[in-house]
């Protein structure tokens, strides 16, 4: 099947502020065998997300935290190479949780067959996946986004922000404005993605530049770093503005939380503020990956995605991502499909 070596990433150690490259460790194992009802999966892409770094403190969250010396996991697209299962068998391509290696062993039930003919392996991870409909959901669902509504999108260039501003522009938002880390991303949003403004919030302060775009207020506000950006929005918020509170990135990394003094506005304003997790809302991802295919069939949505190559790469791509290095998905490609294993 392989020449028989898998190179897995491991937890080496629990970061502390800003993970390093020294936190994380490549080792070699056998290419696991199936046992009864389970595949193995060649994996193609993986994917390195936010939430990754979270579940390396040791902290009781949602999901279980990463084990130390244990292999970290993650979203996965791949072909199945050996099969114990009628289920699924050898050649499928299947979207799983068993990233940051080559080869993923695991049940049958725990793998989900995708189409690789009528999207990419990548899609799966990010503009058709967990991403796609996190925008779709916390968009619509949790801040019931109406027509004519102005939309602040924070973390506007990354996976889910650029899907979120783009869904608003398409469900009839009368303006979508962003914010990004770097000039190349702000003009991103606007030339490329239809943007009605955006801001990088590096540069200036970010309540006056929010101010500026923001002459009507705002009425849904998806946010993605929280820290100061919420704030800052806070201030602009319309009456019953409703905030779909998805992430908190600025925060991720920091040793200090950054306080919320306005927290009080939410009263006066009668702002709504609403957290949310996408795995509360796979009810919707039929409607969703409807709705998404046909504005991807019209050419109505773009797909951004940033490709780093290369299992011994994928701690690169996951620090490059929380440094800001992507625009849309970040993706790691570990093999072709046609490649021989
Ligand atoms: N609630 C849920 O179920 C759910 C599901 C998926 C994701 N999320 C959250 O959604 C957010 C976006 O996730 P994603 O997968 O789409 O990641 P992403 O936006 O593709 O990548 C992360 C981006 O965060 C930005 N960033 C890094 N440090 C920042 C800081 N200090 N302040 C502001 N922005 C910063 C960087 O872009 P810049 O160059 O713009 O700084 C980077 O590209 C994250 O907070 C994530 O945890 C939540």
């Amino acid at each position: 099947m392989s020449s028989g070596v898998n190179r897995v990433w491991q937890l080496a150690a629990r970061p502390t502020g800003f993970p390093s490259p020294e936190d994380f460790r490549l080792v070699e194992e056998a290419v696991p065998a199936p046992g009864p009802g389970q595949v193995v999966v060649r994996n193609e892409v993986m994917s390195v997300d936010p939430a990754m770094r979270g579940r390396m403190n040791d902290v009781p969250s949602y999901v279980a935290p990463f084990q130390l010396d244990r292999p970290l996991d993650g979203g996965a697209v791949g072909t199945v190479v050996a099969s114990e299962s009628p289920d699924v068998p050898v050649g499928a391509s299947v979207l799983h949780g068993l990233g940051w290696r080559e080869y993923a062993v695991l049940d049958a039930g725990h793998t989900r067959v995708v189409d690789t003919t009528i999207a990419p392996a990548s899609a799966y991870l990010g503009v058709l996946g967990m991403p796609g409909l996190t925008a779709y959901a916390g968009l619509l669902d949790v801040a019931h986004m109406r027509p004519d509504e102005n939309v602040f999108v924070s973390g506007a260039a990354g996976a889910v922000g650029s899907l979120a501003g783009q869904i608003a522009r398409l469900r009839g938002a009368r303006t979508v404005i962003g914010s990004a880390g770097s000039p190349e991303k702000v003009r991103y949003l606007v030339d490329d993605l239809g943007f009605d403004g955006a801001f990088n919030y590096k540069e200036g302060p970010i309540r006056t530049q929010l101010k500026q775009l923001t002459p009507d207020g705002i009425d849904v506000y998806f946010d993605n770093v929280g820290g100061e950006q919420l704030e800052a929005a806070l201030f602009r918020m319309n009456l019953h503005g409703r905030v779909a509170v998805c992430g908190a990135i600025s925060q991720y990394n920091s040793p200090e939380p950054y306080g919320i003094r306005n927290l009080s506005l939410l009263i006066s304003k009668r702002v709504s503020l609403l957290g949310f997790l996408v795995m509360d809302h796979w009810d919707r991802r039929q409607a969703f990956v409807e709705e998404m295919s046909g504005w991807l069939r019209e050419g109505k949505v773009k797909v951004s995605e940033t490709f780093v190559d290369g299992i011994g790469h994928a701690v690169d791509a996951f620090l490059g991502m929380l440094r800001g290095e992507n625009v849309g998905k970040m993706i790691v490609r570990l093999a072709d499909p046609g490649e021989p294993v």
